[in-house]
């Protein structure tokens, strides 16, 4: 799948944003080693602490089917924003060297890894 296919589903999830408290709405779309697509969206609480990110819904999401093996991610936020520490480190215990797209509103993105975002990272290997 080319970049901007999944940074188009993540502008998808990002419509579905639940985001009534920060109006940040949030997408993102994660690349199933078998070519398909889990999605999230950021989905927040009245409770603020208990919101979710959408990077982290799709994870689990793509955890939850079975499946740990990843290409890409897509997020997408207004601004192109990127993606929070909380985030980086949750994917990385699966996909440290993961290849991620940041794209805004308009779909205009910029692409990095995982291990750009989160250098000299803490992780499994360090609890064997
Ligand atoms: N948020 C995400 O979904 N992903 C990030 O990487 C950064 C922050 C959400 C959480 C909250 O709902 C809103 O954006 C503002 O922080």
């Amino acid at each position: 799948m080319k970049p901007e296919e999944l940074v188009a589903l993540a502008l998808a999830a990002r419509a579905r944003a639940y985001a009534p408290y920060s109006k940040f709405a949030v997408g993102a779309a994660l690349l199933l080693e078998d070519g398909s697509v889990a999605s999230g969206c950021n989905v927040e609480n009245a409770s603020y602490g208990l919101t979710v990110c959408a990077e982290r819904v799709a994870l689990f999401t793509a955890v939850a089917q079975g499946k740990r093996s990843f290409q890409a991610l897509a997020v997408a936020t207004g601004p192109g924003a990127s993606m929070c520490g909380a985030c980086r480190q949750v994917l990385c215990e699966f996909a440290p060297g993961l290849t991620v797209h940041l794209a805004d509103k308009n779909g205009r993105f910029r692409t990095t890894t995982l291990a750009e975002l989160l250098p000299d990272s803490f992780g499994p290997e360090a609890l064997r």
